[in-house]
């Protein structure tokens, strides 16, 4: 019985990661600009979050300033998947053209083994790795927000903190979406903390939702640092939540964690220079794989989302997918042929048994050969300062509200981020992914992500910040964002908006939101041999983007999918 709830929750959880309550009609119309704005712009999924990291910059901060604000914002007012108990990855292009990524993704604790998810017989136990303390990775937030001020922030962090602060005493007014979502999941926390806390009420919408618990935490941050989440009194109340949760974390994982610098992707799409994130994270390699195998098509000729279009993405897509199951892990651990997999050379065979006529069987690709290699839910923001920084965040708890585990004495939510290694090979994961050896599970290892938080230059200049939450499909949802404005010449708005589609090698069908494909496209497309999937996700990803116009003054791309906004001076 227990483990048939388990497997309630946890393809509740995978669903809600993938669905919105509300679903969306996308309409044929005039082009729609989002908000433009002169000098500095935030788009997040929440308007008081997006309202915060803005006044930060209108105080002189700037954008990293404005990420640290953002960042903690959403842990307070979209705690679905804004933590602190979680993870993510950012990319920045600072005013004077420097590139860099940050990695502050979830570790595996020390005690983890790499079969940590099987029983006796080596049979996979998929719950283990997405409810409850087992399947909680280190959270690595703090120790990003930190690794990010210290070496580019201008204001104080208690300056930076504190409207955060009061936005968790003083509360926040739930949406609609938000109200629903709380109440939906109320009974699931319940079961799985085995306690009532202040996500276990029933809400509704225009109520304002407090966390004190969590304005308690953060103020502690504010005053001693990151170290007095990873070390201090926090850690060990921390570490004894998860203990009695059944977790293996303990507070040597958690006074050992740090977030990384890492050298981005970089590769050019025709004369734009996209710069996304490097292993762990997936992204940039597959955007780069996907985008460079498409290049010689005319996609314009082809129309967007018209059956031409969509096979040739989806093969690229096929094709990008199958590599990273094979190749791709935390970069500390294995040993990836990044230059060889996004090279020219590697990409211009990978698409020579494409035809127009027929689809390619996923069971027909494997990975490519490297010569002498041997071997739910997201959240994305963009933020432009008006100094001329460009930053593109994504952060997760994983699923929605990651492993259920709130620890409600510190206020917020823990990961279940350790269902992104691949548990055992051939078994999929919570986003149909499978992996390898490469994302096999080991202690103090980072599992492999999708999040593509992307900026991209044109003629040398900031161009555009984008990224989305969505699992598996987020590297085909940022894909298509960029292709609508360069190819299709969309307003930022009208191209996330935009209805999407999605490929990932394994299983072998083309996912399409439920509203906005033409059905005779889609008739086309299943006489070539494409099966198609319009059950599994109501909406693709919600694309949040800021585009740097002609006159220089930006455009937000808020995705109408979520409560996402633009705000900016
Ligand atoms: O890192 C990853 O790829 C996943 N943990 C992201 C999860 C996600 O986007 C869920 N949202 N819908």
């Amino acid at each position: 019985m227990q483990y048939i709830l388990l497997l309630v929750i946890i393809l509740l959880g995978f669903i809600s990661c993938r669905e919105s309550p509300t679903s969306v009609k996308i309409e044929e119309q005039v082009p729609q600009l989002g908000l433009i704005t002169k000098n500095a712009m935030v788009v997040s999924a929440r308007e008081e979050a997006s309202k915060i990291g803005s006044q930060i910059m209108e105080q002189g901060g700037n954008a990293f300033d404005a990420m640290v604000a953002t960042e903690m914002a959403l842990a307070v007012c979209f705690p679905y998947a804004g933590n602190l108990g979680g993870g993510g990855f950012m990319v920045y292009r600072t005013q004077f053209g420097e590139i860099g990524a940050l990695d502050y993704r979830e570790k595996a604790p020390l005690k983890a083994t790499k079969t940590m998810y099987l029983d006796e017989n080596g049979n996979y136990l998929p719950e283990k790795s997405k409810v409850g303390g087992l399947a909680v990775g280190i959270p690595g937030t703090v120790a990003g927000i930190f690794k990010a001020h210290e070496k580019f922030g201008t204001l104080p962090i208690e300056t930076i903190l504190e409207p955060v602060i009061q936005l968790a005493k003083n509360g926040f007014k739930l949406t609609k979406a938000q109200a629903i979502r709380f109440n939906y999941y109320a009974p699931i926390f319940k079961k799985v903390n085995g306690a009532e806390s202040i996500y276990t009420k029933t809400v509704s919408e225009g109520e304002i939702f407090k966390n004190e618990a969590l304005a308690s935490t953060l103020q502690a941050i504010s005053d001693k640092g990151q170290m007095a989440f990873y070390k201090g009194a926090i850690a060990e109340k921390l570490a004894a939540f998860l203990k009695e949760k059944g977790s293996i974390i303990t507070v040597k994982d958690l006074a050992r964690y740090e977030a990384e610098w890492r050298e981005p992707v970089t590769f050019n799409y025709k004369d734009l220079k996209v710069i996304s994130m490097s292993p762990p994270s997936s992204g940039g390699i597959c955007l780069a794989q996907i985008l460079k195998s498409i290049e010689p098509f005319d996609l314009k000729q082809f129309g967007h989302n018209s059956a031409k279009y969509i096979q040739v993405l989806t093969e690229a897509e096929r094709r990008a997918y199958a590599d990273r199951s094979y190749f791709l892990g935390d970069p500390d651990f294995v040993d990836i042929p990044v230059d060889s997999l996004i090279s020219d050379e590697y990409l211009k065979n990978r698409m020579d048994d494409f035809s127009f006529d027929q689809a390619t069987m996923s069971t027909a690709i494997s990975h490519g050969n490297i010569p002498g290699y041997e071997s739910m839910e997201t959240t994305h923001y963009s933020i432009v300062d008006q100094f001329g920084n460009a930053i593109a965040v994504t952060t997760t708890l994983n699923a929605a509200f990651g492993s259920k585990l709130y620890a409600s004495e510190l206020g917020f939510f823990l990961n279940n981020e350790m269902d992104d290694f691949s548990a055992k090979p051939g078994e999929p994961n919570m986003f149909g992914l499978i992996g390898g050896t490469a994302n096999e599970i080991a202690p103090a290892k980072r599992m492999l992500s999708s999040m593509t938080p992307t900026l991209v230059e044109k003629d040398g200049d900031f161009w555009m910040s984008v990224g989305t939450p969505g699992g598996s499909t987020i590297i085909t949802s940022v894909l298509q964002t960029i292709l609508n404005v360069y190819e299709f010449d969309m307003t930022m708005q009208d191209a996330v908006d935009a209805p999407r589609f999605h490929h990932q090698w394994l299983p072998d069908v083309v996912q399409f939101e439920r509203e906005g494909i033409d059905e005779k496209v889609l008739q086309q497309l299943k006489n070539k041999g494409y099966a198609i999937d319009r059950t599994n996700a109501i909406v693709l990803g919600k694309v949040d983007a800021i585009l740097m116009l002609p006159d220089s003054t930006m455009e937000g791309g808020a995705d109408r999918r979520g409560d996402d906004t633009a705000i900016g001076f």
